[in-house]
């Protein structure tokens, strides 16, 4: 069975509902490990309620990002990890935990890329004037939020939007698409090809209309 280990730096409601569809039986897979590099993040105390490892690895005990990284990707290896969650992990990440784990790290981000990448995307759509936005799941890269789409879903913004208001609009969708990402890929049915990824055996976007990745 697939074991899972994830890195978050904060509340961590998007490890939560990963761990939910896990424990609903709509996952086969197990989280093994959650890793934060910040020692208050409530992501540790919610992975102790639910008696999952929780590690604080600190960066500022080594020397260079890059030996950080290595520390991070053995801790994973060591647990047998095969898929590795970015939620609200405020780090770029390195080569050398990409390297260990090649097309093998997701994470989630609140914008549609490739607008508004970095931080604050929701402020930014905001700032922007957008009329839609959303949250977009990806393969990592060794770039800003710049690998393979895997699912992307679309929420209207409104011209008296605040980072707020629309925060807790995509929040609710990245609660869905992440554990539907994580699926498809303990299943097998995820193919990274160039900068695409094929989903197997899955019902066509319908391509008339702006709508949401059909769940299932
Ligand atoms: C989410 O908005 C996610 O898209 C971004 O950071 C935030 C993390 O929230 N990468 P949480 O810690 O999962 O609640």
């Amino acid at each position: 069975m697939l074991k899972i280990g994830v890195l978050a730096s904060g509340r961590g409601s998007n490890f939560q509902a990963v761990l939910d569809a896990i424990k609903a039986g709509k996952i086969k897979s197990e989280i093994k490990v959650l890793i934060s590099d910040k020692a208050n993040a409530f992501a540790l105390e919610r992975a102790k309620q639910n008696g999952i490892e929780a590690l604080h690895i600190s960066a500022k005990a080594f020397p260079s990002m890059d030996e950080y990284f290595v520390a991070v990707a053995e801790e994973l290896k060591k647990r047998d990890i095969g898929l590795v969650l970015l939620a609200g992990f405020m780090r770029i990440v390195r080569r050398p935990l990409l390297d260990a784990f090649p097309w093998k790290v997701m994470n989630i981000h609140p914008a549609l890329l490739p607008s508004f990448p970095g931080l604050h995307g929701q402020q930014q759509a905001v700032d922007y004037g957008a009329r839609i936005s959303g949250c977009t799941v990806h393969f990592v890269d060794a770039g800003m939020d710049t690998g393979p789409v895997i699912i992307q879903a679309a929420v209207a913004c409104n011209a008296d939007d605040t980072e707020d208001t629309l925060s807790e609009r995509i929040l609710k969708y990245e609660h869905i698409i992440y554990p539907e990402a994580v699926r498809l890929f303990a299943e097998g049915r995820l193919d990274v090809k160039g900068r695409k990824v094929f989903i197997k055996d899955s019902r066509p976007y319908p391509t008339d209309a702006i709508i949401n990745p059909p769940v299932e």
